[in-house]
């Protein structure tokens, strides 16, 4: 099934959500994200690991699986994050390296769907990415 609405994204991130692996943190973060080649969304959670350090985000998790189907042109993101207890945590954002992630696939108009917090552009969070040009 195609993903139109942000409800729609939102529900496959929640669904994403519960297949997080977040033993450290115990925050569980799920991701759908759409690109303009491919027709269903691509989801993504949080995979934690015991050096911490390469714990991967939800975000990037989701956004790599949709350019290995062919994804180039990132148009929408949504996000959700519940803890422990299950209760929604709204007062998230993409961190600086996935903000960067969707900056290279994406562009300022690229849409962040935040569960619970609301509906940003990526220039609302990162308004000067680092373009690499040669
Ligand atoms: N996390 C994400 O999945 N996405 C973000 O943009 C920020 C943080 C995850 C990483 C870690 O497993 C947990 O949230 C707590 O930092």
């Amino acid at each position: 099934m195609a993903h139109r609405s942000d409800d729609d994204l939102l529900a496959a991130a929640r669904h994403a959500a519960e297949r997080a692996y977040a033993p450290y943190s115990g925050w569980h973060v799920g991701a759908a994200v759409v690109f303009a080649e491919t027709t269903d969304a691509h989801v993504g959670a949080n995979v934690e690991n015991g050096s911490y350090g390469l714990t991967i985000c939800a975000e990037r998790s989701a956004i790599f699986a949709g350019v290995v189907a062919g994804g180039r042109r990132l148009t929408r993101v949504a996000l959700t994050c519940h803890d422990r207890d299950g209760t929604l945590v709204a007062k998230i954002a993409p961190c600086g390296a996935c903000l960067q992630v969707i900056a290279e696939f994406g562009g300022p108009d690229t849409a962040i769907v935040i569960d619970g917090r609301g509906s940003f552009r990526l220039a609302d969070f990162l308004p000067r990415p680092f373009e690499f040009t040669s």
